[in-house]
């Protein structure tokens, strides 16, 4: 028998090896399964049938006032307000940071208050008068507070900034920003990952000052 030939017969030996030996553990397996099963008293459960179609609630009709403007949406109840008005609307300047109400960069007014839109439902906010950085100025101009924030050079990367300014316009109308110590701690609950904190504070306190200025000057 000549080296090749000799060569290949052991190849398929091997193989013809290897496919018993392979037959033979599943066999075992299988047997030892049932073995171990029937001394456990176990028998295993079908696995559980896959969900067919829609799990929750379908979508519902609401109407969101934001910005002054009404808008009628059908919405599944589970929607945020900030998915809500992000996805649906297309008002992006809401950001959307952690989504569990950790950080402020989803700030919005809902009836002159600020809430953080990703801590309440859409549905739960109909009728409701939403007020969204992009809704703060007016005729065309900024919002006193979004021009102290540029003079100030408040933000660095500026994705927390709409929320920041959004609780700025909220806390100025609380009436409660009266010292540094005061801004600090109300607009705690807005972080800033590029740690604009001083110019942050800096620019709501010129804010403050405008307002006061301004009402000292009405007859
Ligand atoms: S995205 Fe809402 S608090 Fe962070
Ligand atoms: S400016 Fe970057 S997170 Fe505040």
């Amino acid at each position: 028998m000549s080296n090749d030939r000799h060569q290949t017969r052991q190849r398929q030996k091997g193989l013809a090896d290897d496919v018993s030996r392979r037959q033979f553990l599943q066999q075992a397996g299988a047997g030892g399964l049932a073995v171990a099963g029937g001394a456990a008293g176990f028998v295993p459960s079908p696995a559980p049938a896959r969900p067919t179609g829609p799990q929750g609630p379908s979508a519902v009709p609401l109407i969101l006032y934001v910005n002054g403007k009404e808008h009628r949406l059908n919405v599944e109840p589970r929607v945020t307000l900030l998915d809500a008005l992000r996805e649906y609307l297309g008002l992006t300047g809401t950001k959307k940071g952690c989504d569990h109400g950790q950080c402020g960069a989803c700030t919005v007014l809902v009836n002159g208050r600020r809430i953080y839109s990703c801590l309440t439902f859409a549905v739960m906010q109909t009728g409701a008068q939403v007020t969204t950085i992009e809704g703060l100025g007016e005729g065309g101009r900024l919002h006193p507070l979004q021009e102290a924030f540029v003079r100030r050079d408040a933000f660095q990367c500026g994705y927390c900034t709409s929320g920041q300014i959004c609780s700025g316009v909220g806390l100025l109308s609380e009436g409660r920003a009266h010292t540094d110590a005061e801004i600090r701690e109300q607009m705690s609950g807005n972080i800033c990952r590029c740690g604009a904190y001083p110019n942050i504070v800096a620019a709501i306190r010129d804010a403050k000052a405008a307002q006061s200025k301004s009402r000292r000057a009405r007859p």
